[in-house]
């Protein structure tokens, strides 16, 4: 773990497991080294990068906790919760990580090769998911490294990534919105903060939800109770499917297995993909929110 502390101390990039998806690693006051990151993705520089830190103390010193951020952070931490919030120290997360915007996105990753390499580094990590901009995100290493691993002077294996989709973001501000939905779900927020505002006003402080995401190279068709000529199908529950997502029907299940079926429906260069419905339910919110994005269809 020394040596990739020691990649990120140098300006270099860090191919990362966490327990989400891989992320594509950087010093976060060091520009230089974030600008290699939006290069390596292809992302455009307006969308801003998640900060990651060791626990609450590290989060604390770039961003400004209230009660309600506090309560989350200690509910959720170390896991799958990014809290969007004002910004404390405009040197510890440059500018670019930022996207020039007043608040930080912070969170405090699981995986216990994250959490080392955020003890031997002693400071803010910028990793956005390894994939280039617009790919579906990486949950397998090998993934990983056919995305973004050429840009990364150490890559760390940390296996398949038990969560398999992004961490749910939340802003804490004048209100708490959503702004992405992800493994932490809608219910176990609220029952903590009380209900949720309405996200939408909210497009221009998440950049990155405007365009469409996660998509492999065929078509997606959600919501599909039919197979069309060329299609291949990824099921859910009793639907079939040599690729599905959940035979059973559990949802954490299904989150884990998204992303890698998406890329291995994709390997056989399919007409199209279609999905079998997906309960909404639950984690359901992040795995349809997912597929619609993957589909083309934003919302
Ligand atoms: O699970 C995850 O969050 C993974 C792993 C690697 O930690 N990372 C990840 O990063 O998904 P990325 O860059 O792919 O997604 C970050 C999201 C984007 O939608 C971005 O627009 C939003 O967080 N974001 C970052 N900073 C923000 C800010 N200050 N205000 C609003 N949205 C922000
Ligand atoms: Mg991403």
């Amino acid at each position: 773990m020394e040596s990739a502390a020691a990649a990120l101390r140098g300006g270099a990039l860090v191919l990362l497991p966490t327990e989400t998806v891989y992320g594509l690693a950087a010093d976060a006051g060091n520009p230089q080294a974030v600008a290699q990151i939006f290069e390596a993705k292809g992302r455009p520089r307006f969308n801003p990068l998640i900060s990651h830190v060791y626990d609450l103390a590290g989060a604390e010193r770039i961003a400004r906790f209230d009660a309600r951020a506090r309560r989350l952070a200690e509910a959720f931490w170390p896991g799958p919760l990014t809290l969007v919030l004002p910004l404390a120290d405009p040197a510890a997360v440059c500018d670019l990580a930022r996207a020039g915007l007043e608040t930080v996105a912070v969170r405090a990753p699981a995986h216990p090769m994250a959490r080392a390499l955020l003890a031997a580094f002693g400071g803010p990590v910028v990793a956005p998911s390894a994939n280039r901009s617009g790919r579906p995100s990486p949950t397998r290493f090998r993934d990983a490294m056919d995305e973004t691993g050429a840009a990364a002077a150490v890559a760390l294996d940390g296996g398949d990534c038990a969560v398999g989709l992004e961490s749910t973001v939340v802003s804490v501000l004048d209100s708490v919105r959503l702004l992405r939905p992800g493994a932490v779900t809608r219910a176990e927020i609220e029952a903590l903060v009380g209900p949720l505002a309405e996200a939408e006003a909210d497009v221009k402080r998440s950049p990155g939800r405007l365009a469409a995401h996660y998509a492999p190279e065929a078509p997606v068709r959600i919501e599909a109770r039919d197979l069309r000529p060329g299609e291949v199908l990824i099921g859910f529950g009793d639907s079939g499917g040599a690729l599905n997502l959940s035979p059973s029907g559990d949802l954490r299940e299904a989150a884990a297995n998204l992303f890698k079926m998406l890329r291995e429906a994709d390997r056989s260069r399919p007409a199209g993909i279609a999905v079998a419905p997906v309960p909404h339910e639950g984690l359901g919110e992040a795995i349809n929110d997912r597929l619609a994005r993957a589909a083309g269809k934003v919302g």
